[in-house]
């Protein structure tokens, strides 16, 4: 099939773009490396996660002008509470910091904030600064900035069993109506495409508990760079890539 070139001929900047087809609609991002990025320049591991916070920042800007419209990241989930003590504290206070510096441009660029995860245990002023940026937010219409915050698939998917359990003991639900679409709609990803791409950072693949259900015909793709390394032109590569896969959804469209 011929595709039109992703990247404007004649030119190495990737900034450059003729026309893009087949983006993705939702890209989901596994954020890995912050903690061997530290260490490899010599700097303690919060080093690595503040620096990891930043591009966030510029990631979801290119993420905006290359047309995606949802972006969910995984910034920390129900596994990680096992790190120590002073790690955890830190990386809570990065969402906090995160709407405090970018808030104001995020809103000028229409992103809205949301957030996927079981928020009970998250330290009171973590809930706070996401609940203010996520009401502040509410009525944007551009990308989604789907943070996955104490998230873990198999709990997600566990709590929305549980939910639909109740539903059918209170009989407002008959289980010969449980399908795919009502199950998903007691995921927290509720109302959310399923993601179209899964991009991991520092070399590692695995999933980790993140999305099982919503990747069940998602494209993957790994990097060996950490995360604090993934700039525009990796996200780029990463995008120009899934741009040649053949999506066949178990079907034979399009099959060569
Ligand atoms: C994994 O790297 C990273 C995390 C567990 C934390 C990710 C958090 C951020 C990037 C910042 C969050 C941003 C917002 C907007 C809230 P690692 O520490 O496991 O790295 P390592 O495997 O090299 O040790």
């Amino acid at each position: 099939m011929f595709k039109i070139p992703f990247f404007k001929k004649n030119k190495n900047k990737t900034d450059h773009i003729d026309h893009i087809e087949n983006v993705p609609e939702h890209v989901a991002i596994i954020m890995d490396g912050n903690g061997r990025w530290a260490k490899k320049k010599g700097l303690p591991r919060f080093a690595g996660h503040k620096q990891g916070m930043d591009n966030v920042r510029n990631i979801v800007r290119r993420a905006n002008n290359r047309g995606i419209k949802i972006l969910t990241m995984y910034a920390f989930s129900t596994e990680n509470w096992k790190r120590p003590r002073d790690e955890v504290d830190y990386i809570m206070k990065l969402p906090k910091e995160f709407i405090h510096n970018y808030l104001p441009e995020l809103i000028q660029e229409n992103v809205r904030i949301q957030t996927i995860g079981d928020f009970n245990l998250l330290p009171a002023h973590t809930k706070q600064a996401v609940n203010e940026a996520k009401e502040r937010t509410k009525s944007n219409d551009g990308l989604i900035l789907n943070i996955a915050l104490n998230y873990g698939s198999r709990g997600e998917i566990l709590q929305a069993v549980q939910q639909l359990v109740k539903e059918v003991e209170s009989d407002k639900l008959s289980p010969d109506t449980i399908d795919e679409q009502v199950l998903a709609k007691y995921l927290y990803t509720t109302g959310l495409k399923d993601p179209d791409l899964v991009i991991r950072t520092s070399g590692e693949q695995r999933l980790s508990n993140f999305l099982l259900w919503q990747v069940a015909y998602a494209e993957f793709w790994f990097t060996d760079k950490y995360w604090p390394d993934f700039d525009d032109e990796a996200f780029d590569k990463a995008l120009l890539d899934y741009q040649n896969r053949k999506r066949r959804f178990g079907g034979l469209t399009n099959k060569k």
